[in-house]
């Protein structure tokens, strides 16, 4: 009964309906949920193990980052207790195919949650030897291709935060770049069926695990960006491996608002989902460092006031924020008007085509010295009082940080 309720709560979630109510969509069935879920028994089972990802999952959204941490990390130590990463040849196919997909989906939920709050990452990859891909295929409409990207995806995930994220490691920029580089081959080796479209009708998967590329491509070269903004990187040294990355990273951040701003054309943007909100914030502000592509900024804020309307408290919180950056931005800079310029798509190309061309560009710019490229984000501080400066130097190292580097 309590994974009956949870499922109801997440639809609910996931309607993408403006409630005239101020109640949180699905928060009645999720409290039904909850209070039946049996927490105590010593006993796991896989049901037990769906009911806590699906109850994290729905948290996300709830402004208990910490609820749902501890929820995925239950989940996957009923998992690991049930030895579901392990190969269990004795069991019955099906039986074997089921607990594959439950541990790896356990898996990459919890990797992503616990890399978006910068914690360290628990099973390492030489501990399972469950199959990645499918044992046998039952019919039932689930996509293991998808699943198998995702696991991959998690696996360099993971990588990422035990180099670049991890405060016992000195990273370098060498570092980042191979970051870049394995994750360049993965979005390159994809199955063909992943590579024709992103945006498919009732189907968000294709486009998730792209937005969740791009958002790794950012949080991995966004110290990068940061300190060359902030002006601790000497832009001097290694001018071309820097420029490449930081392309690479405001690609990533013009493709993930792209791809946010199709999925609302037709309806499959949630305002309610935890993620879409966070890909966006995230993007922004990458683009509000960089002043070479500054036309989506208006856009995705048009995207991030309509989830605020919505009444989705993290994008209020991030549109309160995203004003004072406008207000401490325009001490110095003269900006000139941007105007709303999402993707003008013309009708002979479809958007999907756009889209898969702008994402394989982010892993494929030539190398180029632009030195010109740079100046974007060479320090601004001397044309500021040192109380701006602190304030918006401050903010974007605080307001988007994974980890506690
Ligand atoms: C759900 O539970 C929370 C906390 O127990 C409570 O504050 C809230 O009013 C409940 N909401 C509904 C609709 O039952
Ligand atoms: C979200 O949770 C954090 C930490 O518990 C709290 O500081 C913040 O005010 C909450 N935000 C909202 C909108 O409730
Ligand atoms: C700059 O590039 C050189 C040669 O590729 C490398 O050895 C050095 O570590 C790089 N510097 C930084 C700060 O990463
Ligand atoms: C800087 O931040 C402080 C504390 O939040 C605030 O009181 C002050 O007004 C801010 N200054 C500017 C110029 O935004």
């Amino acid at each position: 009964m309590a994974y009956f309720f949870i499922l109801l709560a997440i639809g609910q979630q996931y309607l993408d309906e403006t409630h005239a109510r101020s109640e949180v969509p699905g928060i009645s069935y999720f409290n039904t949920s909850t209070r039946l879920m049996d927490t105590q028994s010593e006993e796991p089972t896989i049901q037990k193990i769906q009911t806590l990802l699906l109850v994290g999952f729905y948290q996300q959204g709830l402004n208990r980052s910490i609820t749902a941490f501890t929820h995925y990390g239950c989940a996957v130590r009923m998992s690991l207790a049930m030895g579901l990463h392990r190969r269990m040849k004795s069991l019955p196919l099906e039986e074997q195919e089921q607990r594959r997909r439950l541990w790896w989906t356990c898996f990459c939920m919890d990797t992503v949650w616990t890399a978006k709050l910068g914690q360290p990452v628990h099973v390492e990859m030489a501990d399972i030897t469950v199959d990645t891909s499918e044992l046998i295929t039952l019919n039932d409409g689930f996509n293991s291709e998808i699943l198998r990207a995702n696991v991959q995806l998690a696996v360099i995930t993971g990588d990422i935060m035990k180099t670049i994220y991890r405060p016992t490691v000195k990273k370098t920029i060498d570092d980042l770049l191979s970051a870049l580089r394995k994750l360049g081959s993965f979005q390159k080796n994809l199955p063909p069926r992943l590579k024709s479209s992103i945006i498919v009708h009732n189907d968000r998967t294709v486009a998730n695990l792209y937005l969740r590329l791009n958002q790794i491509v950012i949080i991995t070269i966004r110290p990068l960006v940061l300190s060359v903004f902030i002006g601790q990187q000497d832009t001097n040294d290694n001018s071309t491996e820097i420029t490449q990355a930081i392309k690479r990273c405001v690609g990533a951040a013009c493709a993930n608002i792209n791809i946010l701003f199709h999925l609302k054309e037709v309806g499959m943007f949630s305002k309610f989902g935890f993620w879409d909100v966070r890909y966006l914030f995230s993007s922004l502000l990458v683009l509000y460092m960089s002043s070479t592509d500054k036309n989506l900024i208006p856009g995705g804020r048009d995207l991030n006031r309509l989830m605020s309307e919505a009444g989705n408290f993290t994008a209020i919180e991030n549109e309160i924020r995203l004003r004072e950056l406008d207000s401490l931005f325009e001490k110095f800079r003269d900006e000139a008007e941007t105007e709303a310029k999402l993707y003008q798509h013309s009708d002979a190309i479809s958007p999907n085509t756009i889209l898969l061309n702008e994402i394989s560009n982010i892993f494929t710019t030539q190398e180029e010295t632009d030195d010109e490229f740079l100046d974007f984000i060479r320090p601004f501080s001397k044309e500021v009082s040192p109380e701006v400066w602190k304030n918006l130097t401050t903010n974007l190292q605080s307001w988007d940080s994974t980890g506690y580097v």
